[in-house]
């Protein structure tokens, strides 16, 4: 018997409406380097509507049909310039109470004008969207990106025009087969809340450009890089110039194949976070100018020390979600800034940027006020890493977080992930990206938050054996009551190289006192910090921490009295003005650690 389908039905029968939108993905490979380019910013007010089934896509909205085919009126369910407006970058979670909770779809639209100048590529790059951002220019589908916290970048050279009307289709849903999965210990904040930018580049452009310190222990040589787009093919050889006027550097460096890597022989005054000594440096590349401002600085692991410009480190770290009260994972240059300025009140040294790559703003702050980053990529607790895929999407954000931020000097870390549970399939999985960042990455220490072995109380994360530096998770005193057990894993444990206790702490509601039995107290937190640091400061080769977490933050898991839909293992509070007691204790710690490095 022939299966009968009946044809030409609408939308309402497709099954797989994405179909052709699942695919154009935009990757790392379309990022290129922004500093020091003309930025047009398309921020603003945009239309939307909340599209909970995905009408825009199942019945071609960005098409913006009127008529049938045969010149029928069509019925429209939608009238973007009618519809309200909210302004972008944002998290929708934190516009209007009926978003906060709302995880699945919304469709943002704008018009804008542009003027072509002839002869130039044009990209369309946003910073960042939660989780899923399909993008449609002028009636056509443009493309889409996967991934909650690193930028993208669209080529729309093409597809202009005088007057354009642009679509994005954004997907916050959480699903277990994403990076991370839709279990996690932070608030699904959606949308897109970083930069929607247009860029103009010549045709033949500066793609990327990389410029560091020769990890050579010797601080005498500057390597560059770049790859030169549109020059592959380029018969008669351009040379690039590259300038850093306070070196007294302005160098002709040969182009062959699109590409230039040369090594300048000099010595500039390094970065530190004592000394956060920062070059201005700029390249040309025939009509193409693109600048940055980098420090020079050398970090490496001997043994079981870390190393800044061969000096013994002790990470006076804390940790620190993108998370704010009124903005969500929205960020301002002022909030970013308190974030540091609170760090270093701390007695921080160093910050870990929790869970996931945040605002490429940190990395450029950190390097100004000298607080060293370990920067992650949120390969999660249980990622399914059996899927290809899911792979494939872990080293994209892997590769799109050192191609952002390659030349930042405060970041000295990358991290592949965060308490994953120790299997065959998870250490190939994590293996395979801790070695693809020491491939994209031979100058920054790689690491990964690993859990203890609770069978064996010790550190026996498999995965070590691939990482520079172990971060390790513990919560004794908190989840494992047993205080004797937190000795005894380092007892029981001999690792080749530099821990980093990379959480510990304890709930604590701000202004809430009681006995030390009391758990969610003040006391209680204050009493986890002294204990913790009382045994951690006697580990030889425990060579710094970023206790669990500078600020409260939102998370849809706390929901006892004290926690009202938060984590409050925060040193302040999510106002970020109240200290708790335990602030007072780990700043103590550190000024006395600071101290003796003096
Ligand atoms: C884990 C996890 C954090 C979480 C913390 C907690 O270590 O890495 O994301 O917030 O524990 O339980 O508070």
């Amino acid at each position: 018997m022939k299966k009968y389908v009946q044809k030409n039905v609408s939308d309402i029968n497709l099954e797989d409406y994405l179909g052709e939108y699942e695919g154009k993905d935009a990757t790392y490979k379309g990022l290129f380097f922004t500093g020091g380019r003309r930025r047009e910013s398309l921020n603003g007010l945009w239309h939307y509507a909340i599209d909970q089934y995905e009408i825009c896509i199942r019945q071609h909205w960005f098409e913006e049909r009127t008529h049938s085919a045969e010149g029928f009126s069509l019925p429209q369910d939608f009238s973007f310039d009618e519809w309200p407006t909210m302004q972008l970058p944002c998290s929708w979670n934190m516009v209007e109470d009926k978003f906060f909770l709302y995880e699945s779809s919304m469709v943002y639209t704008r018009r804008f004008t542009f003027e072509p100048t002839g002869d130039e590529r044009v990209f369309l790059r946003f910073g960042a969207a939660n989780y899923i951002c399909r993008v449609f220019l002028n009636k056509q589908y443009v493309g889409m990106h996967s991934g909650g916290s690193t930028p993208f970048v669209f080529d729309i050279t093409d597809l202009l025009q005088k007057e354009n009307r642009i679509m994005l289709a954004v997907d916050g849903t959480r699903r277990p087969e994403q990076v991370p999965t839709e279990n996690y210990d932070w608030f699904n904040y959606c949308g897109v809340y970083r930069d929607i930018e247009i860029f103009r580049v010549p045709k033949t452009f500066i793609k990327d450009f990389r410029i560091d310190l020769k990890p050579n222990q010797k601080y005498d040589t500057i390597r560059v890089s770049a790859v030169i787009d549109g020059a592959e093919e380029t018969i008669v050889p351009v040379n690039a110039l590259l300038t850093i006027p306070e070196l007294g550097i302005s160098q002709e460096i040969p182009v062959t194949g699109g590409a230039l890597k040369t090594e300048i022989k000099v010595s500039p005054e390094l970065w530190s976070p004592e000394n956060p000594k920062l070059y201005d440096v700029t390249l040309t590349y025939g009509d193409d100018t693109v600048s940055d401002t980098v420090g020079f600085r050398e970090i490496r692991v001997i043994g079981r020390d870390i190393f800044l410009n061969g000096k013994k480190q002790f990470m006076r770290g804390i940790s620190c979600h993108e998370d704010h009260i009124e903005l969500g994972k929205a960020t301002t240059p002022e909030s970013c800034e308190r974030i540091f300025r609170d760090a270093k009140e701390l007695g921080c040294n160093f910050m870990r940027l929790a869970h996931y790559p945040h605002t490429e703003m940190m990395s450029r702050i950190a390097d100004r006020v000298g607080i060293m980053l370990w920067e992650e990529i949120p390969v999660y607790w249980a990622i399914r890493f059996r899927r290809a895929k899911t792979y494939e999407c872990a080293e994209n954000m892997l590769l799109e977080m050192i191609t952002r931020d390659y030349n930042r000097a405060s970041v000295v870390i990358w991290s592949v992930g965060n308490e994953n549970a120790d299997s065959d399939e998870r250490l190939s999985f994590m293996r395979r990206l801790a070695q693809c960042a020491h491939r994209n990455d031979k100058t920054r220490m790689v690491s990964a938050a690993c859990l203890v072995s609770a069978e064996l109380n010790a550190i026996a994360d498999r995965l070590a054996d691939y990482l520079d530096i172990i971060g390790l998770n513990e919560y004794y005193g908190w989840y494992s009551p047993d205080w004797a057990k937190l000795p005894q894993l380092f007892e029981n444990s001999n690792p080749d190289k530099p821990v980093i206790i990379s959480e510990f702490g304890a709930d604590a509601l701000y202004g809430h006192h009681g006995s030390l039995s009391d758990k969610g107290t003040e006391d209680y937190q204050l009493y986890v910090y002294e204990e913790q640091i009382k045994i951690l400061s006697k580990i030889p080769y425990v060579k710094g921490m970023c206790p669990w977490i500078l600020y409260d933050f939102r998370c849809p898991r706390r929901t006892s009295v004290i926690q009202q839909y938060f984590n409050r293992k925060g040193l302040i509070a999510e106002d970020r003005v109240h200290k708790k007691m335990a602030y007072y204790e780990l700043q103590k710690f550190y000024r006395e650690k600071a101290a003796e490095e003096d």
